[in-house]
């Protein structure tokens, strides 16, 4: 591996409410990766439409997801932010990787029978095919390491098994032209940290999630010191103190995703956390995690509120990025289209 240059690549999906969950599982490690690597954060657009999405708030949200990756601290002159849709090459690339891809592959994505549910005839062939194109967003760059949640997992994995098996259906044309012995890495995800799957506050079983009923379910992003206090207030726990030891959150669903917060929120593990509140009731446990969480996404609220307002400095990053990472995947695709056979001029 260590031919392939080390890249990170992930991804965020503009569908609005962007939430504790989103930060805590996917952009705080962002934030903390464009330390060690060479980053590139896409706000994938052309993944939300594989659902039916309204046009204006489409853009909103294209928007928002990109002040909330500023605001939360990644530095869009070092690293890369862009938006999918400005950078041809992720459709075009899926496109070659559709012909990769085998259809019984893609038959075992969890994610596609959970999204599509009982009326899959009627879900849509982009649903079907979007972990092709997030194998497409990854490769276009030959990225090396993608930081995802849990949930993604099996989609990284297809990612692998694209990757493999271009090698090898081409694999004396990629030794001909010079590639070496394989043309794309072998990606590797990376999964760590306390709290990388963030559950509802109404109900420890269920993930956070932008699309539940409940507001109190959740904490937004752009939510304010007072309503990030009433939602943890309300939020569901049993009656009993909290323990000193791991082992025994494990059948208590709603204790250990609190306490989970909590590590992420201040760089602790479950273990300190546990360390520090042992024996203490949830009310006062409660306070305590009201004012590290006011304290830590009070200032990314506000920022992502006033840069929104500027939405020209918004788009100028957006541009910037996309000019930048089409420098990186045009090449890459122009050897992907000589390796094919294509003719280009
Ligand atoms: N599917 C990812 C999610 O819903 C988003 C995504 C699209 C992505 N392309 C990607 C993540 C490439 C990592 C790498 O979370």
């Amino acid at each position: 591996m260590a031919r392939f240059k080390e890249r990170v690549f992930s991804g965020v999906q503009p569908t609005g409410n962007l939430h504790l969950g989103n930060y805590l599982g996917a952009i705080k490690r962002f934030v903390e990766l464009q330390e060690k690597y060479e980053c590139i954060y896409c706000v994938v657009d052309l993944h939300a439409i594989t659902v039916a999405q309204d046009p204006v708030e489409l853009t909103h949200n294209i928007r928002e997801v990109t002040a909330a990756f500023i605001a939360c601290g990644i530095d869009p002159k070092k690293q890369i932010i862009f938006n999918q849709s400005q950078v041809q090459e992720h459709a075009e690339l899926a496109w070659i990787f559709n012909c990769i891809a085998r259809i019984g592959w893609l038959n075992r994505m969890t994610q596609f029978k959970e999204k599509a549910g009982k009326d899959r005839e009627n879900a849509s062939i982009g649903l079907y095919a979007y972990p092709v194109l997030m194998a497409a967003d990854i490769l276009a760059y030959r990225a090396t390491h993608v930081p995802v949640g849990e949930d993604q997992k099996q989609h990284l994995e297809l990612a692998r098994d694209i990757a493999q098996k271009f090698n090898s259906d081409f694999s004396e044309r990629i030794k001909a032209l010079g590639h070496g012995e394989t043309f794309f890495p072998m990606t590797e995800p990376l999964i760590s940290g306390p709290a990388t799957r963030v559950m509802s506050l109404r109900d420890g079983t269920k993930k956070m999630s932008k699309s539940d009923a409940s507001d109190y379910s959740r904490i937004n992003l752009t939510d304010v010191a007072d309503e990030i206090a009433q939602k943890i207030r309300k939020a569901r726990t049993d009656s009993e103190p909290l323990p000193s030891d791991e082992k025994a959150l494990e059948v208590r669903a709603e204790a250990d995703n609190l306490v989970g917060i909590y590590a992420a929120l201040a760089n602790k593990t479950k273990t300190a956390v546990l360390a520090q509140f042992a024996g203490a009731q949830f009310s006062k446990f409660k306070e305590e995690l009201t004012a590290l969480s006011v304290e830590k996404l009070g200032p990314i609220g506000s920022e992502m509120k006033r840069l929104m307002q500027d939405t020209k400095y918004i788009d100028s990053v957006l541009a910037n990025g996309s000019a930048r990472a089409r420098a990186i995947a045009a090449p890459i695709l122009k050897s992907v289209r000589e390796i094919v056979g294509f003719v280009q001029s």
